[in-house]
């Protein structure tokens, strides 16, 4: 299952109201507080004039339907005109909850659009160790759906709650204002509702939970299924994924058909509830008419309220529920923007001109974790110019020199030089500009072979392009192409070889001409028929600059100034080739073994 599956799951979380998230959420929404105070203005237009309609039902039936006293003439002038009141008010109501609607809706995007900027700009800059704690797809849902989440919070959480209090307490002091015997009968049914609610907001939370874990289980196993979907054909497990899959979409659905019937059961219990309220009305506020204690007029209001009163409630349990996973999902967005980058630059960088291209370890000791050190004492020079080699078996150190060597962490103790200069005291882009790297496993965008050859270089001219590419021997592949340069690189580069994507790397880097150069592991790929080309193209890469090489193919390195034999993050041996094999040391055993595993195996008998 990996890392899909816990980054799936880790979604299945939801939080309490936290008003330091809120606030700090709002800290963010207020950029907006033009739109926002429109919102609510709109906001306050839309509910009130909800209010406002019973309020001239009840005009209507008073002043004018219910008085025999005075003259039809007057009494149906005083109807015609509240009855267009009446359209105007709902009219009114429409216009302003369609403007509200859309406010919110511009400052939810708008605040969604900033937001995933945020997290994109502070995701750039943090350092690397950051991604090896946090798996890809789990950052990925910081920006898309837990920002969305947010979003959700806005328009139909917060501001549907807002509109609902402005309802519920305008209803209530209105009834009040009315009759207040007359409203504590309706309200009579009011602490059955909420213990009702409370209920269903218990099984609806459980619910929601238990359906989130299910649909997480469910991606994850799709993704993984999709994903290796050339093993599982390859391993013929179609028909044990399919009952899998099965299973689990079952067990989906069931839990969809418990959390229906929890909804099913709740709001005819609301309606319930309403319906005795009504009936409570109008057997205690009828009586009430009939004493003449309050007119007909208000008693027809009352029942409008007692509407207006119970929509919101039907709806609180699933806000209740929006809120949470907003919650959640707040905290977890805050917590990545809170996490802060290990590798910074100093306050006064000093200045790299025109770098020759000498690299210095000194005494460098280094871990990923505290108090366990991959990388011990580690110390060489090279000069501008020279092709330094790391040898050693897998897990050794190479490569966590070359993240020194970067500044993508920093030393434990010791100190990384690059033409004299500590790369701690030297801005990252400066030291970045000087340095190309060249891994095994070539990474490429969406966009054109141009484009990824020039890479952050927008206005790289085409001949510089094509000259970097004909320079590492690349150019025939290319133009081989459908389109040659500008032939479109989907995902990552899947559609290339290898041996063609290792190319692409070479010229990328040719084309940033950089005075130091890593190569690590870039050679190991190769097809024998490309290797040829690319030893040359490697050639010309690396001339006149200063370059790192690991290979595991020895004849890559042979004509290497120096060669650094790496065990267990101690410096093992270091010489030419020549000088190595001489000494007879763990490089030579190793030559060995290459050797009579490449060379062809002699006849017998011979
Ligand atoms: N991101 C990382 N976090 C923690 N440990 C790591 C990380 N990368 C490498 N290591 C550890 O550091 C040691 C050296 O690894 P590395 O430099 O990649 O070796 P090599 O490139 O020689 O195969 C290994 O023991 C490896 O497990
Ligand atoms: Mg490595």
């Amino acid at each position: 299952m990996g890392l899909t599956h816990t980054a799936f799951m880790e979604e299945d979380v939801q939080k309490g109201f936290d008003p330091r998230l809120a606030r700090r959420f709002f800290t963010i929404v207020w950029a907006y507080k033009g739109l926002l105070f429109l919102g609510v203005g709109l906001l306050m237009v839309f509910r009130l004039s909800d209010i406002a309609a019973p309020w001239i039902t009840k005009t209507a039936v008073d002043a004018f339907m219910n008085r025999p006293d005075r003259p039809v003439e007057e009494r149906l002038n005083g109807v015609h005109w509240l009855a267009l009141a009446f359209l105007a008010i709902v009219l009114l109501k429409i216009a302003a909850n369609y403007a509200e609607t859309i406010t919110t809706l511009l400052i939810g995007q708008r605040v969604m659009h900033d937001l995933r900027m945020r997290v994109f700009n502070h995701m750039q800059s943090l350092s690397l160790s950051f991604f090896s704690r946090n798996p890809v797809g789990r950052l990925m849902t910081r920006v898309t759906s837990d920002v969305s989440a947010l979003n959700e919070m806005l328009t139909s959480g917060l501001v549907a709650i807002a509109g609902d209090i402005i309802t519920l307490a305008a209803a209530v002091a209105v009834m009040l204002h009315y009759d207040w015997r007359l409203t504590l009968v309706a309200f009579a049914v009011v602490p059955v509702m909420l213990w009702g609610t409370r209920i269903f907001r218990r099984f609806a939370r459980q619910i929601h939970r238990i359906t989130r874990a299910k649909v997480a289980r469910l991606n994850a196993y799709l993704s993984e299924n999709l994903g290796g979907m050339k093993v599982v054909q390859l391993f013929r497990r179609e028909a044990e994924n399919r009952r899998r899959f099965d299973e689990y979409g079952r067990d989906l659905y069931r839990t969809h058909l418990r959390a229906t019937f929890y909804s099913a059961v709740f709001f005819p219990f609301v309606d319930i509830m309403r319906a005795t309220a009504v009936a409570l009305v109008v057997w205690y506020g009828g009586g009430r008419v009939v004493q003449d204690r309050i007119t007909l007029g208000t008693l027809i209001a009352f029942i409008a309220y007692i509407e207006l009163f119970f929509r919101p409630l039907r709806e609180l349990a699933e806000k209740y529920n929006i809120l949470q996973s907003a919650m959640a999902a707040a905290e977890k967005i805050f917590s990545v923007l809170d996490e802060k980058a290990e590798i910074v630059d100093p306050p006064a960088p000093e200045p790299l001109p025109d770098v020759r291209g000498e690299v210095e370890f000194d005494a460098v000791t280094f871990g990923y974790e505290p108090g366990h050190d991959v990388l011990h004492e580690i110390a060489f020079r090279a000069k501008p110019g020279e092709m330094i080699a790391l040898v050693g078996p897998t897990g050794s150190g190479k490569t966590s020199i070359v993240n020194l060597l970067c500044r993508f962490y920093d030393v434990r103790r010791g100190r990384v030089l690059v033409d004299g200069h500590d790369v701690r005291a030297v801005a990252q882009r400066e030291l970045r500009k000087r340095v190309a790297i060249v891994l095994q496993d070539v990474f490429l965008f969406t966009g054109t072979v141009a484009e990824n050859i020039a890479m952050g270089d927008r206005s790289m001219p085409r001949a510089s392009i094509e000259a970097a590419a004909r320079a590492v021997h690349a150019e025939s592949f290319i133009r081989s192409l459908p389109g040659g340069y500008d032939a479109r690189v989907s995902e990552r580069g899947s559609t290339f070889s290898a041996g063609q994507r290792q190319l692409i790397a070479f010229a990328r880097a040719f084309a940033s001409d950089p005075r130091i150069i890593i190569l690590d592991e870039a050679t190991s790929n190769i097809d024998t028929e490309t290797e040829m080309l690319i030893q040359d193209g490697m050639k010309r890469l690396l001339a006149g600059r200063t370059s790192v090489v690991i290979a595991h193919r020895l004849s890559t390195i042979q004509r290497a100034d120096r060669i650094l034999v790496l065990h267990h993050g101690r410096l093992l041996e270091s010489g030419t080739h020549a000088e190595l094999l001489r000494n007879g040391g763990m490089y030579a055993r190793l030559h060995e073994l290459q050797f009579e595993a490449e060379a062809p195996a002699p006849a017998p008998g011979v």
